[in-house]
Formats: structure tokens, sequence, C-alpha cells
């Protein structure tokens, strides 16, 4: 039987009154849930649109601290685009085929947020009639004429009478090119956002590279709640791997392709393979990208992790919204309690001198509030299941179309890695090959739409709750989640009372 770590063993004796030798302890450690707890208010002198969302992962900036969590209802390739429209990333879920894992990051890779990289368009030689088959069947009010691939012009639908011109060539009625504003290929996306939105008649934006060629176009309305500090740097796109040594060449391929994120997936992170994998996986990857472990919901795991060099121990057992791994199995802690033992831990080997990587709560984070609080509980990031399973981009080409309509309200698709559906499915192997008792569930969780639509409105609550703790950034947040008099706990009934107790319309 192996023992605690001695620093853990220290560690917790320090937090909570040592045990008599041998005996194990009698007065549990209490453990609070997020929704248990809240924060106080405290002063400030600026606007939570003040407020910087960014983190630091390692050697990778993060511009918003969310992370798609890793499950096939979740982080697909088309999650993984969008995360790196709004200033997260996706950790794409281990595919079981490598190629398809290594095919979607690089589609995100490569994806160019907000651009509508393939639209309809038609030929120069086309007539109006062709244009009208094309609107009445599509309603696209923008429709770009090309000659082969290059742009010579746009036909904006409100501008044509149909009647009676059927036969006219599409070049009598297009805008042409010279009357056009376009952008080059390269351009960065702040300086397109401001275009779209600050120049006149910029109703629509084509991309043409340096011969003319069309690469798609933007649309004021697309980036109008974008905010611009979610595009600083290269877009960011993560990956889950298991313990396998031929993992390693997915990791290396990954590389090549420029991958920020990789996540060692496994429902329990203090075990040998996982730490073997990660020593792996540290030296391969160099500092190239973040480098993840997880999971752990005790100290003596984080500092058998820490000792491997990952950039980020990912913490929670149990919290899982789908999950059920605290009642089948008994093993869990409650997710705030967690990231303060862990924090603590973090701190100590910081004033030791060691590595001390940062924490990441996966489990419960459903929503904004939540999010704040996990960070100022001493997180850098969340990650997220649930959250944003509610988004149109969540899943995977397998399960994309998960969709069904109770009572007039959309629901997508949700299901736990370890239910029985994802374990036939072998979506991941997080909890062991040889699984075959579920440890979590398959349900649904009410569609928002597409992410870029509702994002900006989490992204601001999130700064609102930096901002009630008086907190500009992650670091001044921690502080304050350090300092006392900061938390509260509350009941079942204190609960009841913070949440909405009138009757809502559906
Ligand atoms: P949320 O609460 O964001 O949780 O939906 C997502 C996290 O839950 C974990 N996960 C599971 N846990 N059984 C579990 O006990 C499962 O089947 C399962 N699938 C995912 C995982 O850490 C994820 O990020």
């Amino acid at each position: 039987m192996h023992h605690l770590h001695t620093l853990a063993q220290e560690l917790y004796n320090k937090l909570y009154r040592k045990a008599p030798e041998g005996y194990g302890w009698i007065n549990v450690a209490s453990g609070l849930t997020l929704s248990e707890v809240a924060f106080r208010d405290f002063y400030t002198d600026f606007e939570p649109k003040d407020v910087s969302l960014a983190t630091q992962i390692g050697p990778v900036t993060m511009n918003v601290p969310v992370l798609a969590a890793a499950m096939d209802t979740v982080s697909g390739p088309r999650m993984a685009r969008a995360m790196t429209g709004v200033g997260g990333a996706a950790v794409i879920f281990r595919h079981r085929n490598p190629e398809t894992q290594l095919a979607w990051i690089e589609e995100a890779i490569r994806a160019r947020p907000y651009l509508v990289a393939n639209p309809v368009y038609v030929q120069s030689d086309a007539r109006i009639e062709d244009v009208e088959a094309l609107y009445d069947r599509t309603h696209y009010s923008t429709i770009p004429v090309l000659k082969g691939d290059v742009l010579v012009g746009m036909i904006f639908t409100r501008d044509i009478s149909w009647e009676g011109h059927e036969k006219h060539p599409v070049t009598q009625w297009m805008k042409p090119l010279a009357e056009l504003k376009t952008v080059s290929a390269d351009t960065d996306f702040e300086t397109i956002r401001n275009r779209l939105l600050n120049e006149k008649e910029c109703g629509v934006l084509p991309v043409v590279n340096g011969h003319g060629r069309f690469r798609g176009m933007y649309f004021p309305k697309d980036v109008r709640h974008v905010d611009p500090a979610w595009h600083i740097g290269k877009p960011l796109v993560g990956m889950a791997v298991g313990v396998q040594v031929g993992d390693l060449e997915r990791v290396t391929g990954a590389l090549e392709l420029g991958i920020g994120v990789i996540v060692i997936d496994s429902s329990h992170g203090n075990c040998l393979p996982v730490i073997e994998q990660a020593r792996r996986i540290v030296s391969l990857v160099e500092d190239r990208a973040a480098v993840i472990a997880g999971n752990v919901a005790n100290i003596d795991g984080y500092i058998r992790l820490a000792e491997t060099g990952v950039h980020a121990v990912k913490a929670g057992i149990g919290s899982g919204s789908i999950c059920t791994t605290s009642q089948v199995t008994g093993a869990g802690v409650p997710m705030w309690s967690l990231l303060r033992e862990l924090a603590f831990a973090k701190t100590e080997l910081e004033k030791r001198g060691q590595h001390a990587p940062v924490i990441i709560a996966d489990g419960g984070v459903s929503g904004p509030g939540f999010a704040v609080r996990a960070l100022a509980a001493g997180a850098h990031a969340v990650m997220a299941g649930e959250w944003l399973a509610a988004a149109e981009e969540a899943g995977s080409p397998e399960i994309q179309n998960a969709r069904r309509e109770t009572k007039g309200v959309t629901e997508n698709r949700y299901r736990g890695m370890a239910s029985e559906g994802a374990i036939k499915d072998r979506s991941s192997d997080r909890y062991g090959m040889s699984k075959s008792a579920p440890e979590g569930v398959d349900g649904w969780v009410q569609s928002r739409g597409s992410l870029n639509r509702w994002w900006n409105k989490d992204a601001e609550l999130i700064r609102g709750g930096f901002a009630h703790l008086g907190a500009r950034n992650i670091e001044e947040l921690h502080a304050r989640g350090n300092q006392p008099y900061v938390w509260v706990s509350f009941t079942g009934a204190g609960q009841q009372q913070m949440a909405v107790r009138v009757a809502t319309n559906p």
C-alpha cells in the first residue's frame, strides 16, 4: 500500500488537525461545492469592461480562462473552431482514430473565426435568373461573383429588380470589385472588426489574396459582440490524450500542427500510468504547448503530478453534471474545498522553490457565476461540459445532430464519457480500456443557439464577478480569494434564497 507523499501529509496536518497515528481521522474535513459558497463584494474604482480575463497556463496565454471539456458531445471540430473565436479553447476529445483527431485540430487551427469561408457564389457568366434561383433557395442577400476563383464583384439582392431582367448578365447588376471594400488574407482580426464596424457602407468585407482569389467574407453582425481581447495571439486548440506510449505519436503530429494545449485525460490522475505519461509528454513537448494532467482530488495527486513538470493539474472527481462516480464508487471531493486545498499546496510548493503547476477546475462549472467562484478559489482556468454543451457547435460529427424538441424547447444531447453509450463507442479511455460499468449518464441540456451569439453575455458576467471582488485580473482575484472574510457558505435553505424564487416564463 502506498502512503501519502510526505509533503502532502505535512500539508494536510497543517490544514486539519493531525490524526492519531494509524487511525485516519474521525472529524472529517467538510467539503463545500461551488453552489454552497459565494463571496462578499469589495470596493472598486473601475468598470467590469476594464477587467482582463487573460490567464497563463505554462507557456500558453489564454485570453479567456475557459476550456471546453474533452467529451464527444462537447468538443468536436465545430466547438474547437468556435472556442478559438471566443478566446478560450476546446480540448478535442480523444477520438479512437488519431487521424480524425489530428484533422480536426488542423481544421480548427487554420480556421479564421467569423469568416464565412465557403459562401454560395455565382460565376461571372451567370444570369439574373440564376441569382434569383439561388436567392429563392437560400435567402442570402450578398452573393459573390467569381471568375474562376477570382472575385470580380458582389451582388446585393436588394439592389436588383428581378422583373423583366432575368436574362441580364450578373455583371450588369453587381457592384464591381473596384467599388468594393476588401481586405487581404493576412489582415489581423482587430483591423477587420474595426473596419466592419466603423467604415461607412461596409456591409460586407470580402477577403482576397494577392492574386485576387476569393477567400470568404466577413459581416458586421457576426463581429459586433466579439471582444478584440479574445483574439490576441494565435488560435488556441487543445487535445486529449491517453496513457499509452502509442499516444505520443498523436502528440508529435499535433505539435507539428501547432497544438496549444495537451491534456492527459484520466478520471484518476493520481496513478502510475498517468504520472509516467506526464513525464514522457513534458519532455516531448519542451514548452511548445501547455501540458495538463488530471484529474485529482487530493493534495497528494497534485504534488505527484507537479513532480512530473506538467504546467497544470486538473482538479475534480465526482463534481461533473453527468457524473455518477461519487454515487457508484464513493470517491469525490466537492469542488470549492478541493480548490482551496490545492491552492494551499501550490503556494507551499512555491515557498519551497519547487515547480507548482497551476490548477484547473473541472466539473460543476456550469456557468459564469461558478467560473468566477472557481477562479477566485484558486483555479487559473476552468473546464466545462454542461455549460458549453448548450452551444449549437457542441458535439462531434457522429452525434452532431443529436437534438430534440420538447414542448417547443430545443435540447442538445450531453453524455458522460463513462456513460453506457460512450463506453460502447470507445471515444475515450479516460476510465481505462477495460471499463464496462458506467460512471456517467446520457442526457440533454437546453440549447442556447450558436456560441457566438451568447458568449459575450457570459464573458460580461465573468468580468462582473471579478469587479464585485475588486479584481482587475486573475492575479488580483487570487489575492482576494486568499484574504480572510471573503467567502461565505450557505445551507440548502440559503441556496434556495439565492436562487430565483418566482415562476419564470419558459
Ligand atoms: P460538467 O459539470 O461541466 O462536467 O458537465 C464535465 C466534466 O465531467 C467529467 N466527466 C465525467 N465524470 N462520469 C464522471 O464521473 C462521466 O461519465 C464523465 N464524463 C465526463 C469530466 O472531467 C468533464 O470534463
